[in-house]
């Protein structure tokens, strides 16, 4: 039986089997206390191990150590001891798995968590990052049941693809040549697998757009691969992304989608995981829990990128970054407006067209297009999105003008030539999302095995 039920349900006086991983090994005089997680919650099951009805006790119990793996059968019991309200009285037990005292890297001490990621496979087996991951999860399933309840269809976009997205080159090429091994140097991959250069994606969206165009409602959440040299706490060269798409919605349903989805999504976890949330609120971060039901609780703040210039350059603090209107905003900008100027999260619209990809609309302005970014408190952007460029003229206009081979991208262009619709949608970063929802201060904390410059182990 999973640990989870037998401590939601404590069916006391049945006997029962559980199976897992020893955490801790307590002895007084022929009696032990073993505390066992499988890893289905947080909390352990104490299992009591004597002498009296356990065969071989004095055999046994000492190759039970901290990481070993366990079967115990017996009798659950309520507990008289504080701290649990049922204990399982062992008659029968196994050891699977031993691990050695003397080499087992997790003691029971807390380990910090730049430790836990040297060990990355065996960091699931501490409570934080079993933690994380069940959130994890559990918030995946919250990203489909969301869009399935609102009509939306999962479509998987590939992951191998020649379109570059962002367009700012960061994409990791795919090949089977050797190095060195590029004799053709007219079409330097043309001896290459797929003939030319492919890469992995670092966005699904404009997949997703050909099928928005004939399904209406559609998401992608995958992998996304970018080959930035950013060695940040909210970067990885591999993150998983979350992308709706939308025929027939301008800019305005597509911030009411995200802000609705994102509300949706901590929500969902406040109700679902409220024992592994108090841990972090424990442990990470005190105001975790408040953070989270001011996001529920209100209205996302809405202000232009060019208020947010004159804000940012009107408010005498001093950036390592300058602003100016045409420049990107920085992450430091992001965070001073999002954490103290708003104090809750932000949206910033209108960005300027010429740092932003070919794809998004432009404004009647000329000088601006139909973006929006959704920033949130501690974590900067966690949403990036736009209504899309539907005039064939203008897309086209826009790809030479970014010196984009408008040959290689015809088929997105067919999307603007037959039947052509406004559309919209955004990207957010999942990581970024468990991230806001735990706490946890760095990305690589909140996905199993982080791939980051320099470090693709496991
Ligand atoms: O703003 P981005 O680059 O937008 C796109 O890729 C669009 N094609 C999305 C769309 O409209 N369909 O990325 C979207 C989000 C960011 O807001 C951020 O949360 C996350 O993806 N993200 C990263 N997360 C972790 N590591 C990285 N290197 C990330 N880069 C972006
Ligand atoms: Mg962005």
């Amino acid at each position: 039986m999973l640990i989870r039920d037998i401590l939601k349900n404590k069916p006391a006086g049945s006997s029962l089997e559980v199976r897992g991983w020893v955490r801790t090994r307590r002895d007084t005089r022929g009696l032990s206390f073993i505390e066992v997680n499988d890893g289905s919650c947080l909390g352990n099951l104490q299992i009591i191990a004597s002498e009296e009805h356990l065969a071989d006790y004095g055999n046994t119990i000492k190759h039970i150590t901290t990481g070993c793996s366990v079967m115990f059968s017996g009798l659950l019991a309520e507990s008289p001891a504080k701290g649990q309200d049922v204990e399982l009285r062992a008659t029968r037990c196994e050891i699977i798995g031993p691990a050695p005292a003397d080499s087992y890297p997790l003691q029971k001490k807390r380990h910090s968590f730049e430790f836990l990621r040297e060990i990355a496979h065996l960091r699931p087996r501490t409570n934080s990052i079993g933690a994380v991951m069940r959130i994890r999860s559990r918030l995946s399933h919250a990203v489909h049941n969301f869009f399935a309840d609102q009509g939306f269809f999962q479509i998987h976009t590939p992951i191998i693809t020649t379109s570059d997205c962002e367009g700012a080159g960061e994409m990791f090429t795919v090949t089977t040549l050797e190095p060195g091994r590029t004799a053709n140097t007219t079409a330097p991959y043309g001896d290459d697998f797929f003939g030319r250069q492919a890469g992995l994606t670092v966005s699904g969206q404009l997949e997703a757009e050909a099928y928005a165009m004939a399904l209406g409602r559609v998401y992608t959440f995958g992998p996304t691969f970018r080959a930035e040299n950013s060695n940040t706490s909210r970067h990885l060269a591999e993150f998983w992304m979350i992308e709706p798409e939308i025929a027939f919605c301008d800019l305005e349903g597509d911030m009411e989608l995200a802000e609705k989805f994102l509300k949706h999504l901590i929500r969902e976890i406040t109700s679902s995981c409220p024992e592994d949330l108090e841990l972090f609120t424990r442990f990470v971060d005190v105001n975790l829990e408040a953070r989270l039901a001011s996001v529920m609780d209100h209205d996302f703040a809405r202000v232009t990128y060019t208020e947010a210039v004159k804000i940012l350059e009107e408010c005498g603090r001093e950036f390592t970054f300058p602003v100016s209107w045409g420049n990107d905003l920085q992450s430091e900008h992001e965070r001073f407006l999002t954490e103290e100027v708003f104090k809750k999260p932000l949206i910033v619209t209108g960005y300027p067209a010429a740092i932003k990809p070919f794809y998004m609309r432009v404004n009647d302005d000329g000088r601006t297009v139909a973006a929006m970014d959704i920033l949130f408190p501690e974590i900067g952007e966690i949403i990036g999105g736009s209504q899309r460029e539907e005039r064939f003229e203008v897309l086209q206009a826009r790809m030479t003008a970014q010196g984009i081979d408008t040959a290689a991208y015809n088929w997105y262009l067919d999307l603007r030539r037959y039947g052509s619709a406004p559309h919209a949608g955004f990207g957010a970063g999942f990581e970024r999302i468990v991230q806001f929802v735990t706490g946890m201060t760095n990305i690589r904390d909140v996905i199993p095995f982080p791939r980051t410059p320099g470090n693709a182990d496991y």
